[in-house]
């Protein structure tokens, strides 16, 4: 009977073991596919990256909520909306006069974030399709707060994006940049706070953890 115990309790380990492996050896793959050919997460998966309790709990919008400080009247661009399970936490947040400008380079994306607007009944996001690479369609200063989760490191030229971002923003505003260690894009914070650097932008605070992290900057002061 031990005997029998033993050989279950080892195979156990031994498959734990073999998945683990398998595990860490996609996430090398992965991340070694992404750092040399950077494109836009395929918008098939809007979903599944804000599904159900999961990516609520491992980050949840409150961490963006709080960031940002969102109160009603606030004007906020998300930028890299996806589906938009932040965008739609913030847009409550600012209600009832605030407004969310969300922004996004695929159609797709912008279509379940619309579905996602109807099935909540909010009203106050505009959505808007642009490469945050390019020039995003809205006056300068326009934003009190800019956004955006799991996206910059993304961008083939992060520092161009943030370059644009801090065009959007007012001259009080923050930018928030938010990543989680699960995404296979997930940079360092000092590598984020090295591209917003050079974007002309100071670190404000940071949120969070290794795990998962938000990093709050202000406009350098000229
Ligand atoms: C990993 S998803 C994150 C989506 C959303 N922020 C979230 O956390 O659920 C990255 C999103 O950034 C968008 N994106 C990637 N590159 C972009 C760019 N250059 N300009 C605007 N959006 C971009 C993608 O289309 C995708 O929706």
């Amino acid at each position: 009977m031990d005997l029998l115990f033993e050989g279950v309790h080892w195979a156990f380990e031994l498959i734990l073991l073999i998945f683990l492996i398998l595990f860490l050896w996609v996430c090398v793959c992965v991340r070694s596919i992404r750092y040399f050919w950077k494109f836009p997460m395929p918008s098939a998966m809007g979903n599944a990256i804000a599904a159900g309790p999961y990516r609520n709990r491992a980050q949840p919008p409150s961490m963006i909520i709080e960031a940002i400080a969102a109160r009603p009247g606030m004007t906020v661009v998300d930028v890299g909306c996806g589906s938009g399970l932040y965008t739609v936490a913030v847009a409550k947040a600012v209600q009832p006069d605030g407004v969310v400008y969300a922004v996004d380079i695929q159609e797709g994306m912008l279509e379940k974030l619309r579905k996602r607007m109807e099935r909540e009944g909010v009203e106050n996001i505009t959505p808007i399709l642009a490469d945050a690479e390019g020039r995003i369609p809205l006056d300068d200063g326009v934003a009190d707060a800019v956004f955006s989760v799991a996206v910059i490191p993304e961008i083939p030229d992060p520092v161009k994006a943030m370059e644009q971002i801090k065009r959007l923003m007012a001259d009080d505003g923050v930018f928030a940049e938010a990543e989680l260690l699960l995404d296979p894009d997930y940079p360092l914070q000092r590598t984020v706070i090295k591209w917003a650097r050079e974007a002309g932008f100071v670190l404000d605070k940071k949120v969070g953890n290794v795990f998962r992290y938000v990093l709050v900057f202000r406009k350098e002061s000229t």
